[in-house]
Formats: structure tokens, C-alpha cells, sequence
């Protein structure tokens, strides 16, 4: 039976005034089952980060968020202010974005920091607190944990970092964990053991995972569920087991084109499709692959394919 920890329907997101709005993301919907591991993926500007970001309500000053339907862990969000909103999202929703830097106070030991989240969420008391930020440190492998704790951000490598605020994350044993980019910063080792440790996490705690990224290998062997997005939308649902092989949609197979060999390089970044995907503000009025796609016919210029059964193509079914 379904059991989603998100839900979000026809969420779009522009920026811009009344009079002159630009919409970038377009009326997407998906839902995250209770331990599931969803993988994002779509070239440069596809929308993958607005779309992690409105979900999670982290939109940049200047977005507008419209959506018919927005629920995490059974509350109604769109309904709510944003002050119950951090209420039911603080604790529960963890976010690790690429760069570990920007969301870490380098003015402050990691072990306060991620004391700071156990206490204001968990409600710790302070031995409590720092208790389970040594626990969380030895969990994400970070070496001698109990002195780490006093350390500043500065004194750790860029992977203890971004183990650093995954374990941050995990202080207040959260339902979803949504990473944007979690591994780019990092050399290929260390992305393989951020990588593991989101698939432990998964496997031992049930938590739910989004997981955005270029790495189409990568995402094909952690995912169950993966959503494909182009200039906006989302344009193929695949389970991570088919994507490889059984993927749809002509955009899919071309990304998975795009990766020298699937079965052996899985730290391959995709190269690049021929052709550039249209300004996602400024669609054509049929599907917006049509330009790049080998399928193209007249109706794909006119008609937007809607997705159905997993693909928006009107090519294929
Ligand atoms: N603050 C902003 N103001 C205006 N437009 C924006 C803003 N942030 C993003 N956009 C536009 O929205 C679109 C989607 O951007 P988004 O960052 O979600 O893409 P992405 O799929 O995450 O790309 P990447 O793979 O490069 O991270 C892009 O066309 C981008 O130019
Ligand atoms: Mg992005």
C-alpha cells in the first residue's frame, strides 16, 4: 500500500511579478514512498534543484511556489504558514547540498552544530546532545569521533564534511533526506562512501531518500525510482533496475547514451546531447524535446504529450 512521506502535485515555480512572470518549473508531480530512494536526474537548468528546493521549502528570495498538492510525513503544507511549516519539516526533512561549506558555520565546532539540531528538534539535554553528535560522527565513519566533535569545519577534509552534515542531519533521525549534488564536490572514493553510507541509512533506519545528481550510473544503482526531468518537466518515471536498459523516453536513452558505458564507468559524468534544451520560461508549444529528439514528428511540435503511464512521449508507450 502507498505510504508516502511526500507529495507534491503540480508544483510549478516561477520568479518574476504578476506582470512579468517567468515559470521554469511546470506543474510537476511525484510522491516519495516511507524508505524509498528517488533519484532526480536531467541536465543543467532541467529544474532539479527548484524542484528539490520547493519541496522542501528552501525556494530562493524571488521564487513563487504554486502547487495543488503539498504534504510531508501527513501534514498539509500548503495550508500552512511558514512557521508551521518549519514546524513540521524541522528534524524530520534533512537537506545535504553540494557544497558542505555554505550550510555549516565555520565559526563554530561540527559538534555544536549538530548538538544544536538534537536539542532544538530531539529536545536533548546537552550530554544527550553531544552523546549521539559523537554516535552520528562514528556512524558516517568519521575517524575518532570524540575528537572530532571539537573540531571547526576548516580542520575537515571535504568529504568528513559532507559526512559531517549528513550525520548532522541524521541527529534527529529524519523520514526524508533530500541531497542535491551530495557527491560533485568530492573525488570519486570518497563520492562512493557518501554513497554507501546513504544506502546504509536507507537499509538499517527506512529513511527516505531524494537524490539528485548528474551521475546517471550512479543513480541507477542506488535508486529504486528515478524521475527524469527536462526543461521543467518531468518527462519519465523509471524504476532504477530498468533505467539502464528499459528507459523510454528519447531523452532518457539519450542521457544513457551519453554515458560512455554504464556497466563500467560508473563515476562517468554525462556528456553532453546534441543540441540545447529551450529557456524552460520560454517553452515551444509542443513536447520541448522535439528539436533534439530522432523520433520527432509533426504532432510533437503542436501537442504537448502529457506523462502517462511513466513517459510524456508520444512516440513511445
Ligand atoms: N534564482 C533564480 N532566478 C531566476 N531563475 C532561476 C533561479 N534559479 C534557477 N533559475 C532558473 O531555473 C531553471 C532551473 O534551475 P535549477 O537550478 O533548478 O536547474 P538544475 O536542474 O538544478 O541544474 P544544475 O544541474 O545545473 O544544478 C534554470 O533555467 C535556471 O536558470
Ligand atoms: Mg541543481
Amino acid at each position: 500500500m502507498s505510504d508516502p512521506v511526500l507529495e507534491v502535485e503540480s508544483l510549478s515555480i516561477s520568479f518574476g511579478t504578476t506582470r512579468h512572470r517567468s515559470t521554469v518549473v511546470h506543474e510537476v508531480s511525484f510522491a516519495v514512498e516511507r524508505g524509498e530512494i528517488v533519484g532526480v536526474v536531467g541536465e543543467s537548468g532541467s529544474g532539479k534543484t527548484l524542484t528539490a528546493m520547493g519541496a522542501s521549502d528552501l525556494l530562493p528570495a524571488g521564487a513563487h511556489r504554486d502547487a495543488a498538492k503539498w504534504v510531508f510525513d501527513g501534514t498539509d503544507l500548503l495550508g500552512a504558514d511558514h512557521r508551521q511549516r518549519s514546524g513540521a519539516l524541522g528534524g524530520k526533512l534533512a537537506v545535504v547540498f553540494q557544497d558542505p561549506m555554505s550550510s555549516l558555520n565555520p565559526t563554530r565546532r561540527v559538534g555544536n552544530q549538530l548538538s544544536d539540531t538534537a536539542r532544538f528538534w530531539g529536545k536533548q539535554s546537552k550530554p544527550q546532545a553531544r552523546a549521539n553528535a559523537v554516535e552520528q560522527l562514528r556512524r558516517v565513519r568519521i575517524a575518532a569521533p570524540e575528537r572530532r566533535v571539537s573540531s571547526y569545519p576548516h580542520e575537515l577534509s571535504g568529504g568528513m564534511r559532507q559526512r559531517a552534515m549528513i550525520a548532522m542531519g541524521m541527529m534527529s533521525t529524519p523520514s526524508l533526506i533530500i541531497a542535491d549534488e551530495p557527491t560533485t564536490a568530492l573525488d570519486v572514493t570518497v563520492q562512493a562512501d557518501v554513497m554507501e553510507l546513504f544506502r546504509e541509512l536507507n537499509e538499517t533506519e527506512g529513511t527516505a531518500i531524494v537524490l539528485v545528481s548528474h551521475n546517471i550510473a550512479l543513480i541507477s544503482e542506488i535508486c529504486h525510482r528515478v524521475l527524469v526531468m527536462y526543461a521543467g518537466r518531468i518527462v519519465e518515471e523509471v524504476s532504477g533496475a530498468d533505467l539502464a536498459h528499459s528507459a523510454r523516453h528519447p531523452y532518457t536513452r539519450a542521457l544513457i547514451g551519453s554515458v560512455p558505458s554504464l556497466d563500467s564507468d560508473l563515476d562517468s559524468e554525462l556528456i553532453s546531447i546534441p543540441g540545447t534544451p529551450p529557456d524552460p520560461s520560454r517553452l515551444p508549444p509542443g513536447c520541448s524535446f522535439a528539436d533534439r529528439c530522432p523520433l520527432v514528428t509533426d504532432r510533437c511540435r503542436t501537442d504537448r504529450p502529457e506523462l502517462a503511464n511513466g513517459v510524456a512521449c508520444w512516440e513511445v508507450d
